[in-house]
């Protein structure tokens, strides 16, 4: 079947019906991988992973409006959308969807999906409605897709929780397939900002996994948690990292403040680096 690029509803209905009923049959399964675009290797995993579970794969490409405030880079965030559509046609996508903000959001638009308990901590702390712009933004895409999986990635892990809850409570029939963080051979995870750092900022952003892996290398349970912030803070700051948002340990099944003889502990944090926000989670181990 051709590779497509569509950019409205009734192109992506038409397109998903082709595949579905053309080589394959209408018993062919769906994937969707949303993304802001800006498309690189963490993104080509998803597609990858899709790829493992359904017949048909889709990403769609939207910069939501609705997840950034006032102050943040939505006018800046960076924009490659031909490049896009070749590296995932190479991929081997099926179909990239490329809806407007006029066909999201029709001037008519009233809607605000929020997900609160999960999306008041960490993240949401800072960016107060972004998780409300992620979760109606997720949801019309997999209502408009209605796809049977959708790939997501655990370096936004509080994003990931929050579409698990979104299509469990509204009972949309989609199964929600996560990935690990890509890191890339300094061990940074992979992020479209990652691009705004000059190089030497990026060398104190490769720093951020370093201290965040030997601090929890000898982690085991019932030690003090907050040392290890502590410490891990102290860390930061010595290697040139000062402008920290959190450093937080949580229970990764919901977010809650973590105790100290949970084998659920993931530490989450998120810095700014000249402006450039920075985020990174990992799995407290225990052997
Ligand atoms: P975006 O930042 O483009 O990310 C799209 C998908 O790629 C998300 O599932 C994200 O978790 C995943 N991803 C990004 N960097 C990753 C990395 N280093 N390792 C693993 N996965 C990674 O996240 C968004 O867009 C938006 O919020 C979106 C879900 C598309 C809604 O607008």
């Amino acid at each position: 079947m051709e590779f497509e690029v569509v950019r409205s509803l009734r192109a992506l209905h038409s397109a998903i019906a082709r595949h579905r009923n053309g080589p394959l049959n209408s018993a062919a399964s769906l994937a969707i991988v949303p993304t802001m675009g800006a498309i690189h290797e963490a993104h080509e995993k998803l597609i990858e992973e899709a790829k493992k579970h359904a017949d048909i794969v889709m990403a769609s490409i939207f910069v939501n409006p609705k997840q950034f405030s006032e102050n943040e880079d939505f006018d800046n965030y960076p924009k490659s959308e031909r490049e896009d559509i070749e590296k995932l046609k190479a991929k081997g996508c099926d179909i990239v969807y490329i809806p407007n903000a006029e066909l999201m959001y029709p001037k008519d638009f009233d809607l605000t999906i929020n997900v609160p308990i999960l999306s008041s901590v960490l993240c949401g702390e800072s960016r107060p409605h972004h998780f409300e712009g992620v979760a109606t933004v997720v949801a019309k895409l997999l209502i408009q897709s209605n796809a049977d999986y959708a790939i997501f990635g655990e370096k936004d892990y509080q994003q990931l929780l929050i579409i698990k809850t979104l299509v469990k409570s509204l009972n949309i029939s989609c199964k929600i397939i996560e990935i690990e963080t890509v890191r890339d051979d300094y061990g940074c995870a992979l992020s479209s900002r990652n691009s705004y750092l000059s190089k030497n900022n990026k060398k104190i952003a490769n720093q951020i996994n370093v201290i965040l892996k030997n601090m929890i290398k000898n982690y085991t349970i019932g030690d003090d948690l907050t040392k290890l912030k502590n410490t891990i803070k102290e860390k930061f700051i010595s290697e040139g990292i000062k402008d920290i948002d959190y450093i937080e340990i949580r229970n990764e099944e919901n977010l809650k403040e973590s105790s100290t003889d949970s084998h659920n502990n993931r530490i989450f944090i998120a810095v700014h680096i000249d402006g450039v926000r920075l985020i990174d989670n990992m799995k407290l181990n225990v052997t």
